[in-house]
């Protein structure tokens, strides 16, 4: 388990630095800085179309900001976004999984893309630490709810061992419980020492589990606070009507 501890912290694993970036006549990020280190969970609110999207696509490679740098594990993703990636597991909003496959197979599959061919007790393991029901394992998976396909894309991220871990709106259209089993679930890998950055819209479920909550509005961080130090999710709320609206 990797503390932070305030007065030495360690070096951030995701590194935004000032980033702006423009998207026709749009500013979409506006001397953004951000920073995630090992074993952190960071939770970014903010509302439709604030560039929460726009910011995990710098950290992909998928898009180059006008200007400011961004680092992923000391990769610049705008000059190495292939070495950049094989950083990050990513889970967008719907994972995309092969449906005529199961969990196991899928798994395997993609493992082989990344260059490795984790055995079947392996990838059994990994299913295990993301809570997929062991009688599931062996359907295809084009009959899973959306929390099941997730829990898939989340061993497969706990398999590549990498130091990130990016999720856009990753419990949008899950229902309480399995937000909840969600979240415990990031809070595993957390201990594992991944760095941890959640898009997300829902205020009750990042004060659940995130270390750090930002607040994105007109491009950059407007506020930031940790839920630990106790916080009036209310009052928070209210500022962020449109933001924190689930
Ligand atoms: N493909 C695109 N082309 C041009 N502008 C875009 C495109 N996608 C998004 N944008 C602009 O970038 C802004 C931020 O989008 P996005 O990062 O997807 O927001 P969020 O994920 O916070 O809802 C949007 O308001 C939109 O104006
Ligand atoms: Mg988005």
């Amino acid at each position: 388990m990797i503390e932070s501890d305030p007065d030495h912290p360690l070096d951030p694993v995701i590194d935004l630095s000032g980033l702006t970036l423009r998207r026709g006549p749009r500013t979409v990020l506006a001397d953004l800085s951000l920073q995630v280190g090992p074993g952190e969970i960071y939770a970014l609110l903010g509302g439709n179309g604030a560039g929460k999207s726009t910011t995990l696509a710098v950290l992909l490679g998928f898009l180059a900001p006008d200007s400011g740098v961004a680092r992923v594990a000391g990769v610049d993703p705008a000059v190495a976004p292939d070495q950049a990636r094989r950083q990050i597991a990513y889970l967008p909003e719907s994972v995309a999984l092969y449906d005529q496959l199961t969990a196991h197979e899928n798994i395997a599959y993609f493992m082989a893309l990344a260059g490795s061919e984790p055995g079947p007790d392996i990838i059994d393991a990994a299913l295990d630490a993301a809570g997929l029901q062991s009688e599931a394992r062996t359907r295809r998976v084009g009959g899973y709810s959306k929390g099941m396909r997730q829990k898939v894309a989340i061993a497969m991220a706990v398999l590549r061992e990498v130091p990130v871990l990016l999720l856009d709106e990753p419990t949008s259209g899950l229902d309480p419980r399995a937000t909840a089993d969600f979240n415990a679930l990031l809070g595993r890998l957390k201990a594992r020492g991944t760095a941890i950055l959640m898009v997300t819209h829902d205020l009750l479920g990042a004060a659940d589990c995130a270390d750090r909550i930002g607040f994105l509005a007109g491009g950059r961080i407007v506020e930031e606070v940790r839920p630990a130090e106790g916080i009036d999710v209310m009052a928070l709320h209210h500022r962020y009507g449109e933001v924190a609206a689930a």
